[in-house]
């Protein structure tokens, strides 16, 4: 399958800038992720401490500008749309083709950021690139039931609950169940489906 998404890609929303991730932004996202660690830590696998440094980081960069070439996974910056720089991310990975035309969805932002609506603009906007360029048909978000953003960005950006799937991952030192959301391409070009999208 030829790749949609030229690593060129960069979409600007009101607020947010949406773009290929770049080795230069391994400083910002370590200082991110370092600061985050409390806010993130309950919701999405973490890093040990004493391996996420600089020169991990900028490796897991190029490993996901490899994967972006080859169609495998999209890890899309989330950046101020003021300076550019790296805020958090939306991400759809574990992409199959063919029959399936499907990603596991994620996304997280720094927590000096969250709570003000950027990730609803970015969400939103990540979910249009996803069933335009990227030519997806399926995107599928596993959300612990307890974490409230998480489910009201689910559904502010359309997806819809499927069910629940025991013990999914191994989050926070357990594994944890988690509530299964999903949203196909119908659902995204039929508004009327996705109440209260975008914003
Ligand atoms: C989930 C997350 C990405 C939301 O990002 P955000 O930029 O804060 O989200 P927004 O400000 O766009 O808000 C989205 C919705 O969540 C609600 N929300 C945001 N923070 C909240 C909080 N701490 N408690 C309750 N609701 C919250 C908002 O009110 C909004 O709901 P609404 O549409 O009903 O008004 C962010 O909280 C985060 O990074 N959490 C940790 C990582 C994580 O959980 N990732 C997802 C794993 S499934």
């Amino acid at each position: 399958m030829k790749n949609r998404l030229p690593l060129t890609f960069c979409l600007h929303g009101d607020r947010i800038t949406l773009r290929a991730p770049r080795v230069t932004d391994a400083g910002d996202v370590l200082a991110v992720r370092h600061r985050s660690r409390a806010f993130l830590g309950p919701w999405i696998p973490m890093m040990a401490p004493e391996d996420d440094h600089l020169r991990s980081c900028k490796a897991q960069i190029r490993h996901q500008r490899n994967q972006w070439r080859n169609d495998q996974a999209y890890a899309l910056v989330v950046a101020d749309r003021r300076t550019d720089r790296f805020i958090g991310r939306v991400t759809f990975t574990e992409v199959v083709r063919s029959v399936f035309q499907n990603a596991a969805l994620g996304y997280w932002i720094d927590v000096e950021y969250a709570g003000r609506g950027l990730m609803s603009e970015a969400l939103s906007l990540a979910l249009g690139v996803a069933f335009g360029s990227m030519g997806l048909h399926r995107a599928q978000a596993a959300i612990r039931p307890h974490n409230v953003a998480s489910l009201a960005l689910a559904r502010r950006c359309g997806l819809r609950r499927e069910g629940l799937a025991a013990r999914f991952l191994f989050i926070d030192g357990e594994w944890a169940d988690h509530e299964i959301y999903a949203i196909t391409a119908e659902e995204w070009s039929r508004p009327q489906l996705a109440h209260g999208r975008g914003g």
